[in-house]
Order: structure tokens, then C-alpha cells, then sequence
């Protein structure tokens, strides 16, 4: 039985939390597999709002495992602070399971990130602070501290020793900080050991046993295809792999088990922090999209940067992700504009790229090219099939659909559960 990822084909926030949830019931495992708690998943259910960011979205489907792989890092303040918030509003917890070798993040890295953007001034990436960046360098720099190593206060002092003797070099001597004490550090970290202890397991043991009984596996990613460490527009992106091939190396799934990619993607596009972004938009139209799709940061609550939809960038997801179905989200959100325009190409220095441009220099200097496709009046957040979309809308679809180097499954009309248009049922 196979295993089926989703992943953002854009710059984040595509809806990838409401996608999982529309799959729970028909999953067994929802597996975080990259990022931590920069993520932030709003999902709707009835009058109930949550806000995900460290949890998989699966928590919210009774019967469905969630699992935090290892390629994930883990703030475990808020990870005891998302449980107890879901705990509090009925939702059981208790099924979760946490990769034994998923990577800590220890309070001098969030300390390293925050400074870190400080002191790169004009050139900082907007990350959301919390540390994920310098974890995961730490991760490659083999300094880093495990879930694991919280049970053995030896080890883990022995680690901690070892990850200071540079973080504790950094934050003193080049940003001129007061770094936190190996005691101080190792206590924060073991405080949380007996209350981790029940949650933790081999999840790549776990999910390989369910993957041969038959079971379904979602693993769902965090961040997206340009915020991908690899395929993103680097260096403007986020620390971790975000694409389908980063659900085999942080959850331990192996390629041959996956038979199906979903990427979620917005009907127009939106960004958080730094970096190009050639459809967005600085004027009426930009504003018009951040207040009818309520576009600011599930997780920092900043104003996200809005454009129009770039079929260049669902065309390289799809080709780097291997997408089976896109999910096409947010719709409803482009009712009441007269024209829509596409991005079909870039203009760079007066060369058309119908493809990603490989150079980062091409992709600062690139100019969309639009087609101008007409708009609609009509609200949509009642439609629940295709022919219900007005006819503008349905060409719109079918006009992106073409472009975008996959079929269009699924369409949202809306933040809740049910408002969504099934083309083609992903299972
Ligand atoms: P994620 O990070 O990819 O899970 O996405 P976010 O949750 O950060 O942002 C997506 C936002 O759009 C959330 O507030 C969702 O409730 C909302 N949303 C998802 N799908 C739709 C849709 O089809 N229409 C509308 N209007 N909102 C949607
Ligand atoms: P979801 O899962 C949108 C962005 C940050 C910043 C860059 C690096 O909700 O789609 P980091 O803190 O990860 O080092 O920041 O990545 N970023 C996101 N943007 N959605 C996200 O997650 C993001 N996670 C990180 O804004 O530009
Ligand atoms: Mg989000």
C-alpha cells in the first residue's frame, strides 16, 4: 500500500493543512517529515479554527497516527504547548509519535537566528526567528542535539559541550551576546525528558510496518517547493527539503513506497520574507488579494506579499516534485476582478524563459510575462462542482490546468472542511 506526499508548490501557504485534513479520514499515518515550528497550518473545522505549526495536520483526524519524523526539528516548549492548546479543546493527542533522531532546537540557536538577521541588515532573509536555520546547520555540522540524547544526561552534556564550543564562540565574539551555560542549556533540555519519553519511537521502524500491513502513509511537508535548502530560490529560502524527495530522507520512506505527490497550490501567489518574486504586486491589486484571501502569517502574523499566479513556477514544481494531482486552492479569493492575469513566461534582459531560470541573477531580473484572462462576480464559496463555477472561472481553471504540467484534482472554494470542488478524488 503506498505512501502519497503533499507539498507547496509555491513560497508557502499554499493550504497544504486544509489538503491534509480533507485526506485524514482515508489515512492512517500524517507524517511531519522537514521544517519545525516556522510552519504555521490554519485549518477550519465548522465554527473550529486551529493553528498548526509543529503538530501534523493529522492530529486533528480521530484514528489517524501523526508522527514527527526525523528530518524535522523540534522546539519541545511548543511542542508541549500545542498539545496542551488541542488537549484543552478536546482534541486527543495521545497517539503522537516523535522520531528518536528528529533534531532539538536548544535556546542559543534561536538566539543565533534572531541575531544572525539582525546583523545581515539590507541582506536578511526574513526567517520566522525560531531557530530553524541555525539547528539545521548544526545538523550538517554533526553539533547537533537529538531527541535521543535528552534521556542521558551524560551524553547530553557531552553534546551540548561540543555544540558550545562554537555557538558560545559565535554569539559572544561576533555578536557580541552573552551565551547561555552548558548547565543552563542541558537542564532546559532534560526538564522535558520524562514528559517526551511516552511520545518517542523508531518512526521509521513504525512506518515501514504500516507501509507493510497495508496501511496508508501522508507525509506532509512543511514550507514549499522555492523554500526548498535545493530547489528554492536559494539563498532566500528556508533550511530544510520541502520537496517530495525530502519525505524519503526525513521520514525514512523510501522512494520506491511513494505512488502519489500532491502539490497544493494558490489560484495567485503569495510569499513571506525575503527574496524575488516576479508576479507580485505593490498596488491596489496586491492589497485587494491580502484582504479578500486574509493573507498574513499563520506563524509571525506578518502581511504576506501577494502576486498573481505564475504558471514558470507550478510547471518546475511539478517537474521537481513529480506531482501526480495539484490541489488548487483559494479560488473564491479572485471573485469581483475584472481581468486575471496569468504569468505564461519570463522576460529576462529581452530572452523568453518559458522554465525556471537556473541562474539567481536571471531570476531577480525576471519579468512576467502575462496573459490576460477575463474575471468573474460571482461568489463560488457555495460551488461544490465544476459546472457550478461560473464560466470564467472554469476557464480559468482549465487555462492554468493547462499550463501547470499537471491535472487540477481539487479545488477550494473556501477555508472549510466540505467547501471544495472534487474533480478527480485523490483516493
Ligand atoms: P499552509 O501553510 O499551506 O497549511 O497554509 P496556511 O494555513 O498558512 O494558509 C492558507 C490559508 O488559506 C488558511 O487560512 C486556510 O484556512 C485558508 N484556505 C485554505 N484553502 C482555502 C480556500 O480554498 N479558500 C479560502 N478562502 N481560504 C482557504
Ligand atoms: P508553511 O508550512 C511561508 C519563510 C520565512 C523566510 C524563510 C526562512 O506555513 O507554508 P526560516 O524561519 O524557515 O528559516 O525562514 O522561509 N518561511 C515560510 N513562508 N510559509 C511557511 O511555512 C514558511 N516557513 C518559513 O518567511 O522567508
Ligand atoms: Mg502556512
Amino acid at each position: 500500500m503506498p505512501a502519497i506526499v503533499i507539498v507547496g508548490a509555491q513560497w508557502g501557504d499554499e493550504g497544504k493543512g486544509k489538503a491534509t485534513d480533507h485526506l485524514g479520514s482515508q489515512v492512517d499515518y500524517v507524517v511531519k517529515f522537514n521544517g519545525g515550528n516556522n510552519a504555521g497550518h490554519t485549518v477550519v473545522i465548522g465554527d473550529e479554527k486551529y493553528a498548526l505549526h509543529l503538530l501534523p495536520s493529522g492530529i486533528l483526524t480521530p484514528g489517524c497516527t501523526p508522527v514527527i519524523g526525523n528530518g524535522v526539528v523540534v522546539d519541545i516548549d511548543v511542542l508541549f504547548h500545542e498539545i496542551d492548546g488541542l488537549e484543552a479543546r478536546g482534541i486527543d493527542t495521545s497517539k503522537l509519535k516523535l522520531s528518536a533522531n528528529a533534531h532539538v532546537i536548544a535556546d542559543y540557536n534561536r538566539q543565533v537566528d534572531k541575531v544572525a538577521e539582525r546583523f545581515l541588515g539590507s541582506r536578511k532573509i526574513g526567517t520566522t526567528g525560531r531557530g530553524i536555520g541555525p539547528t539545521y546547520a548544526d545538523k550538517m555540522n554533526r553539533i547537533g542535539i537529538r531527541v535521543q540524547d535528552l534521556f542521558d544526561e551524560k551524553i547530553l552534556t557531552q553534546k551540548v559541550e561540543g555544540a558550545l564550543e562554537l555557538k558560545g564562540q559565535i554569539l559572544t565574539k561576533i555578536y557580541n551576546r552573552r551565551a547561555p551555560s552548558v548547565e543552563q542549556t542541558v537542564a532546559e533540555l532534560r526538564s522535558h525528558a520524562e514528559r517526551l519519553a511516552p511520545y518517542v519511537c523508531d518512526t521509521t521502524l513504525l512506518l515501514g510496518q504500516a507501509l507493510d500491513r497495508g496501511e496508508v502513509v501522508l507525509l506532509e511537508a512543511g514550507q514549499a517547493t522555492l523554500l526548498d535548502v535545493d530547489h528554492g530560490t536559494y539563498p532566500f529560502v528556508t533550511s530544510s527539503s520541502a520537496t517530495s524527495g525530502g519525505a524519503c530522507t526525513g521520514s525514512g520512506i523510501p522512494p520506491t513506497r511513494i505512488d502519489q505527490v500532491i502539490a497544493i497550490v494558490k489560484a495567485y501567489t503569495t510569499r513571506v520574507g525575503e527574496g524575488p518574486f516576479p508576479t507580485e504586486l505593490n498596488d491596489d491589486k496586491g492589497e485587494f488579494l491580502r484582504k479578500q484571501g486574509f493573507e498574513f502569517g499563520t506563524t509571525t502574523g506578518r502581511p504576506r506579499r501577494c502576486g498573481w499566479y505564475d504558471t514558470v513556477i507550478a510547471r518546475y514544481a511539478a517537474r521537481v516534485n513529480g506531482v501526480t494531482d495539484f490541489v488548487l486552492t483559494k479560488l473564491d479569493v479572485l471573485t469581483g476582478l475584472d481581468v486575471v492575469p496569468v504569468c505564461v513566461a519570463y522576460d529576462v534582459d529581452g530572452v523568453r524563459h518559458e522554465e525556471m531560470p537556473v541562474n539567481q541573477t536571471d531570476f531577480h531580473h525576471a519579468v512576467p510575462v502575462y496573459e490576460n484572462l477575463p474575471g468573474w462576480s460571482e461568489d463560488l464559496t457555495g460551488c461544490r462542482a465544476f459546472e457550478d463555477l461560473p464560466k470564467a472561472a472554469q476557464d480559468y481553471v482549465e487555462y492554468v490546468e493547462a499550463r501547470s504540467g499537471g491535472r487540477i484534482s481539487v479545488i477550494g472554494v473556501g477555508p472549510e472542511r466540505e467547501q471544495a470542488i472534487v474533480r478527480h478524488p485523490l483516493r
